[in-house]
């Protein structure tokens, strides 16, 4: 089954994040993977919105990786928010260690993380990002949405 969405604004794709938001669980990696532009970071930031970051989220380029307290989930405790494309060798990804760092209370959003795939394994949620003007498709696949089925066709029906 398809788990896709459309949304016609960037504030939708923010929504769009906040709504993800509830289906995450600790020690998740999302991979978003999409062109320049589409819409990753604003996705992030609907999804701090949804874990009550405080803090505004921008886009991590140049640091890679970025912590931010979750203060709105009974668990999550840190949103870690990584962009890894301007990461030459996938031994800078390795050297991340996001999969210890979201262990304990956290979970990783990785922008151009379909580019380090090795790295994490199967055991992701990748968020597809595809542009069609002002439009954008997400769509959510991996086997760790197994677990959440029902949740994940809510946020395609919200
Ligand atoms: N429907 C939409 N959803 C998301 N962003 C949109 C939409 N329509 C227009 N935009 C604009 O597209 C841009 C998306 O930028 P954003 O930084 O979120 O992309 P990104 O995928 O993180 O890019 P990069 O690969 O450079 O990190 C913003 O300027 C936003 O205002
Ligand atoms: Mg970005």
């Amino acid at each position: 089954m398809t788990l896709a969405r459309m949304c016609a604004t960037a504030e939708d794709t923010q929504r769009a994040g906040e709504e993800f938001a509830a289906l995450l669980q600790v020690g998740d990696i999302v991979l978003l993977d999409g062109p320049l532009g589409a819409g990753k970071t604003t996705f992030t930031q609907g999804v701090a919105r949804g874990l009550g970051v405080h803090e505004r989220v921008t886009s991590p380029t140049f640091t890679v990786v970025r912590q931010h307290a979750c203060t709105a989930h009974p668990t999550l405790r840190t949103l870690h928010h990584a962009d890894v494309y301007r990461i030459n060798h996938l031994d800078e990804v390795v050297d991340l260690a996001l999969a210890e760092l979201v262990e304990e209370d956290g979970v990783a959003l990785v922008e151009w993380g379909t580019l380090a795939s090795s790295v994490f394994g199967d055991d992701v949620i990748t968020v597809t990002f595809a542009i069609d003007d002002e439009t954008r498709r997400l769509e959510l696949s991996g086997p760790a949405l197994a677990r959440r089925m029902s949740a994940a066709e809510q946020w395609v029906h919200a």
